[in-house]
């Protein structure tokens, strides 16, 4: 697929990008107190907006760094660093997350790791993969068993009270959990059975465009906190393998 072989592009040479910043000095400059920036999310972004429009001048684009722009029948969503925190500490969990839009509906997506060359991609209808390899979520059936993650939003300390109880409520009813700092890896790590389920509120289109194709193309399930089917433009996320769903929509109904 046309779009799905692009997003792969877009996505690697977004990485590059990191990871030739990963080890150097770089600026870090911050968007609000806990929000950061850095050369290496600038750089990603402006490389991917620049193949995009030479390729396809009449796409619109949404783009962390540099928002909405542009309309037509195709739309490109981009993180061009998810997981800056981590980045700009060193801590090697962070990828570039490119989804494309049409008509209102998320077609495929890229999810590209750098550091461990872990390419995720996932077209509707012709499946997900790493690299060459498919995915398939794991099949934990109780939430007891299970490996949760999570993540918090850059306003967490406004909610903190209930993003606390969620977590706690996490805590003492699955095996573990998790809080990897990148929704985008969280989402695939999903999809290849690296853990069972995902919550978190608060995050944006391009956290999660393209590991929700990734995810349910390999059998996952993804909804709001009630249990209605998710759109990468709503604010709240439980993603899982399908077995474990019920189980955490229950969890969080209860810690509301
Ligand atoms: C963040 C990461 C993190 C999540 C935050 C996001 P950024 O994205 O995905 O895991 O907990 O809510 O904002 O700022 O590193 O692109
Ligand atoms: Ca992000
Ligand atoms: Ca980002």
């Amino acid at each position: 697929m046309e779009y799905l072989d692009f997003a792969i592009e877009l996505a690697r040479a977004g990485g590059d990008v990191l990871k030739h910043y990963m080890t150097r000095e770089k600026q870090v400059e911050l968007k609000s107190r806990a929000n950061l920036v850095t050369i290496a999310d600038k750089e990603s972004e402006a490389l991917v907006i620049q193949m995009i429009k030479e390729r396809y001048p009449n796409h619109a684009i949404l783009a962390e760094e540099s928002g909405a722009s542009g309309s037509g029948e195709g739309k490109w969503i981009i993180d061009p660093l998810d997981g800056t925190t981590n980045f700009a500490h060193q801590y090697p969990f962070f990828c570039v997350s490119v989804a494309f839009e049409q008509r209102g509906e998320i077609l495929c997506g890229a999810v590209y790791d750098p550091l461990r060359d872990e390419m995720f991609s996932g077209a509707r209808g012709l499946g997900s993969f790493v690299n060459r390899q498919q995915l398939r979520v794991s099949d934990t059936e109780k939430l007891g068993s299970a490996l949760v993650m999570t993540g918090f939003p850059y306003t967490v300390r406004e909610k903190i009270r209930v993003a606390m109880s969620q977590f706690e409520a996490f805590i003492v009813e699955s095996q573990a959990v998790r809080r990897g700092g990148s929704a985008a890896l969280d989402l695939c790590y999903v999809a290849i059975g690296r853990c069972d389920g995902f919550w978190e509120m608060g995050l944006h289109p391009w956290d999660t465009a393209a590991g929700q194709v990734i995810l349910e193309e390999a059998g996952g399930r993804l909804t709001d906190f009630s249990g209605n089917p998710f759109s990468p433009y709503m604010k709240q996320i439980v993603a899982t393998n399908g077995k474990i769903h019920g189980e955490m929509i229950s969890v969080l109904e209860r810690t509301r």
